[in-house]
């Protein structure tokens, strides 16, 4: 199986999760990038038992709008009932790395909402430690030399992605190099940098549930 085969196999799973699961109406949480894409053409076919969704980026809610399903203002709602995403990477304690598709930051708001993160990934996604996916870490545009600095001293090799401004209007700093031991306290580490809005480590909000694609079938992990 190709990989975008692998994909498109996970999303139509998450469908039929979505679809078992979340209550007729309640909302549900959309993640970014090419999996995430697979999933919303797959939704299309129960929008009408869907009664929102939250998008965790502009792409997002223009292919969500493309299949006439309803995107709504995160403020206006008071709950997530599931939250389906995908990963650059996630480990054995459902820590993840995220932030390919630089929406890390929308992403970890509506995650934090949701009440049950249903991460969708082909099986290369699954790495006994996390790392050698490049760390994305949001940052505000006047520290991004400072910032680099500080990730440099946590063993770091910070690259500027190039071309990449933000859904918020910042930049994306890609660290590569780091071998991710300890994903709760790196996560937390990070965040305490001045100048980052945040980065991409998923763990202490990690994933609940795991949808993982492989040649013979789409594995659940909980
Ligand atoms: C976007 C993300 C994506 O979920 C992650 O990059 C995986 O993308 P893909 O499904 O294209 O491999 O975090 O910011």
């Amino acid at each position: 199986m190709t990989q975008d085969e692998l994909k498109q196999a996970v999303a139509r799973a998450a469908r039929d999760y979505v679809a078992d699961r979340l209550p007729v109406g309640a909302i549900l949480g959309v993640g970014t990038g090419s999996t995430a894409n697979f999933f919303i053409d797959e939704i299309a076919a129960i929008k009408d038992r869907i009664g929102g969704t939250i998008a965790s980026s502009e792409a997002t809610a223009k292919r969500l709008e493309g299949h006439g399903i309803r995107v709504l203002d995160l403020n206006g709602i008071d709950a997530i009932g599931i939250y389906v995403d995908g990963a650059d990477e996630i480990d054995a304690s459902m820590a993840m790395v995220k932030g390919g598709g630089g929406a890390l930051t929308r992403e970890k708001i509506v995650a934090a909402v949701a009440k049950t993160f249903v991460c969708i990934c082909d099986a290369s996604k699954r790495v006994p430690v996390m790392g050698r996916f490049p760390l994305p870490v949001e940052v505000i545009p006047m520290a991004s030399a400072y910032v680099s600095r500080e990730l440099e001293k946590l063993g770091g090799k910070p690259k500027l992605r190039e071309g990449m401004v933000t859904d918020n209007g910042n930049l994306i700093l890609d660290v590569h190099g780091l071998s991710i031991t300890d994903p709760v306290g790196l996560e937390a580490h990070i965040n305490q940098i001045v100048g980052v809005v945040t980065n991409g480590l998923f763990a202490q909000r990690g994933a609940d549930v795991l949808l993982l694609a492989a040649a013979d079938g789409v594995q659940t992990y909980t």
